[in-house]
């Protein structure tokens, strides 16, 4: 069956993001990973999880579904592994949707389990899938990673790509490369990801009369130049986070709202790691509108630096670790290139009531606290009590920021 072509429908196209859906095959892998933690053991309530990524998709019916990255973790056996990423996209493969996908560090870690390339074919096998192993025209092993291609979207009213036909946007997709440690992935001056990048980035701009042909791109960890969005501060303040990876552990970082473009929530650290120096690459090449990542679970803010916007997905898993469940919705305009997010879908905008054993979800946030008072009270004034003893104290120790945010820093 041949795969599906993509264009512009009216005049738009719409992608619907997923990132960190940490499926864990519904709980496959108990019994071999006894010393997991305790939400890795348990079911993921399946049911919950098709109905969630189902209903996200009848709700904005888009043109391209985009799973960034830690798609199946805890899943050690390899047969058990290919099930649940058949299942995680079974809403998807029953509405005929196309999609695309990235790995994150979690997709393929259990050494027991499917090799990163292995874990990348049950994605591509399926009819609708855009997914490839690496890039068109080279071969395994050439460029680093196992989910770095690129996906053209034609123009509206085109029949059929035709040989030659320059897209009218791209879509970019990169392996995270478990952390960069693969070789040629170190974001050096020899990092194949990037060579190729910049290589086909100028083929397109040359057959479109010298012009960049606008893009964007998904990815799992956020870039260093995601610290370009923050600004320092002395001590803790709400909605700040400490530095991490390359950057000052002991520095609390807080949105630069200075910057008008600056929009969304910063919940826990910016975690960078694996894509040194693609933003750079991005900047030279003069096509990048959008990078979208994810990894750090509990952000979902975005803004411009150096004419690309960076952007947070919010996670999308069912762990029953208080993560919000949540999924970006973009638009690009083919008239102007221009590609913004619609909005955010939350679980229980599209698929109820949160079940039972997820209520307990709770975040202080700007635009949450309605949301969160769905939360159970006891929870929220845990979190409250947290936040207000912080602020006096003007510098929470760590061990009370993991506690105020469950999800673990580097997820
Ligand atoms: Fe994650």
């Amino acid at each position: 069956m041949p795969k599906p072509i993509l264009r512009f429908r009216d005049g738009k196209f719409k992608i619907l993001c997923f990132s960190d859906t940490h499926y864990n095959g519904n709980g496959a892998s108990a019994e071999t990973n006894p010393k997991d933690k305790d939400w890795a053991r348990r079911p993921h309530y399946l049911p919950d999880l098709q109905g969630w990524i189902g209903g996200a998709a009848d709700a904005v019916q888009p043109d391209l579904v985009v799973f960034c990255g830690d798609n199946v973790h805890y899943v050690s056996d390899p047969e058990a592994q290919a099930k649940a990423i058949r299942e995680l996209l079974q809403p998807i493969a029953d509405r005929g949707l196309p999609f695309a996908a990235v790995t994150g560090n979690h997709d393929a870690q259990q050494r027991e389990g499917l090799s990163r390339e292995a874990f990348m074919k049950v994605f591509a096998e399926a009819d609708t899938s855009l997914t490839l192993t690496h890039p068109e025209g080279t071969e395994i092993g050439e460029i680093a990673g196992h989910s770095t291609y690129t996906v053209p979207i034609y123009a509206s009213g085109t029949e059929e790509a035709a040989e030659g036909t320059v897209p009218a946007f791209n879509l970019w997709f990169f392996d995270n490369n478990n952390y960069g440690g693969e070789p040629d992935g170190s974001g050096t001056a020899s990092d194949t990801r990037i060579l190729w990048y910049k290589s086909l980035a100028a083929d397109y701009a040359e057959k479109n009369g010298g012009k960049p042909i606008p893009a964007a791109s998904f990815f799992h960890c956020p870039p260093d130049e995601t610290y370009q969005l923050m600004r320092k501060i002395k001590g803790f303040r709400s909605f700040s986070a400490l530095g991490h990876g390359d950057f000052d552990r002991k520095q609390w970082w807080t949105l630069d709202k200075s910057n008008p473009t600056v929009e969304g929530l910063l919940m826990e650290p910016v975690c960078c790691d694996g894509m040194k120096g693609l933003f750079r690459a991005f900047v030279e090449a003069g096509d990048m509108k959008l990078a979208m990542f994810g990894h750090d679970h509990g952000n979902t803010f975005s803004g411009v630096t150096e004419r690309i916007r960076l952007m947070y997905c919010g996670d999308a898993s069912m762990r029953l670790d208080g993560q919000r469940k949540q999924a970006s919705v973009l638009t690009i305009d083919e008239n102007t290139a221009d590609i913004t997010r619609e909005r955010i879908y939350y679980f229980n905008d599209v698929a109820g009531a949160l079940p039972e054993c997820l209520s307990w979800t709770a975040y202080i946030s700007n635009e949450g606290l309605q949301y969160t008072l769905r939360g159970n009270p006891l929870l929220t004034l845990r979190e409250l009590t947290t936040a207000t003893l912080s602020l006096l104290w003007k510098k929470a120790p760590r061990s009370v920021w993991g506690w105020m945010f469950p999800a673990k820093f580097g997820q």
